[in-house]
């Protein structure tokens, strides 16, 4: 589903992403962790062609993302193109994102209703349906404003798969949250990877890593340290960068 092959990042003279690979198969869960500054972010931002690769390949469902190839050569896809990619990738950003303007409801259906041109109460209809499943049925009508910080990132997880997302991207989706509403999102991520939802996502949440990834990655300076099943990256890591790192989230 998702293929990531040699990508390479820099910013001014600074290179972020050292020749990432990385695959994930379609229903799999992988966790990527990673000190401060390591490049998670970027990685995903490179996924969905929010940032621009320096040189290296993103295919999603075989279809290479940001580019069109011809012969040898790569070619930047127009920005239309570019959207209706991202269209099939969800992103849930650390900071929930949500328009504060628009109800929790409304901020799930506007994707649909802009980008696919689905009818108000179609996409209204599909949107109550995601709210339930994130356990939020009963705030259609709410806004952002009068949410807990646990109760936006449901709603923002539902907004992800409004368009029906082939993969999501979750870019620490619990670190702005107090603690004691870090479960319930967690809980609704728990919910999506065994209903078969492809996910790639960024936590320190090693419970979740232990329980649900398929696949743990550590990230360090750039650079794929190791990858593997959680039993063996969590509980028996090869490499002292990781067992360092590990030690101190564990903790
Ligand atoms: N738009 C940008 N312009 C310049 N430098 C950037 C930009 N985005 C990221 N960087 C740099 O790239 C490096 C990797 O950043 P990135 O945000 O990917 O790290 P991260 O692993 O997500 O860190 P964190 O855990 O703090 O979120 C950092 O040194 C950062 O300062
Ligand atoms: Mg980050």
């Amino acid at each position: 589903m998702l293929e990531v092959r040699g990508v390479h990042k820099h910013f001014g003279t600074q290179e972020v992403l050292h020749g990432i690979d990385l695959t994930a198969e379609t229903g799999s869960v992988t966790v990527v962790l990673g000190p401060s500054g390591s490049g998670k972010s970027t990685l995903l931002r490179c996924v969905n062609h929010l940032e621009k690769v320096d040189s290296g390949q993103v295919r999603v469902d075989g279809e290479l993302i940001g580019y069109r190839q011809s012969g040898d050569r790569l070619h930047e896809l127009s920005e239309r193109h570019i959207l209706r990619q991202r269209a099939g990738i969800g992103f849930v950003f650390q900071n929930f994102n949500l328009f504060p303007h628009l109800t929790a409801l409304e901020n799930i259906a506007e994707a649909p209703i802009a980008a696919l041109r689905r009818s108000p109460s179609e996409a209204h209809g599909y949107a109550r349906e995601l709210l339930d499943r994130v356990g939020l049925a009963d705030k259609a009508s709410a806004y952002p404003r009068q949410l807990s910080g646990g109760q936006q990132q449901r709603v923002a997880i539902a907004r992800a798969l409004a368009l029906d997302p082939k993969l999501v991207l979750f870019d620490e989706p619990t670190s702005a949250l107090d603690p004691e509403l870090v479960g319930e999102v967690l809980d609704v991520m728990r919910g999506l990877a065994r209903t078969g939802t492809t996910m790639v996502v960024v936590t320190h949440e090693i419970g979740f890593a232990r329980e649900a990834a398929d696949t743990v990655v550590f990230l360090d300076a750039g650079r794929v340290v190791e990858q593997g099943p959680p039993a063996q990256v969590l509980d028996a890591p090869r490499h002292d960068r990781t067992r360092a790192f590990l030690s101190k989230v564990l903790t």
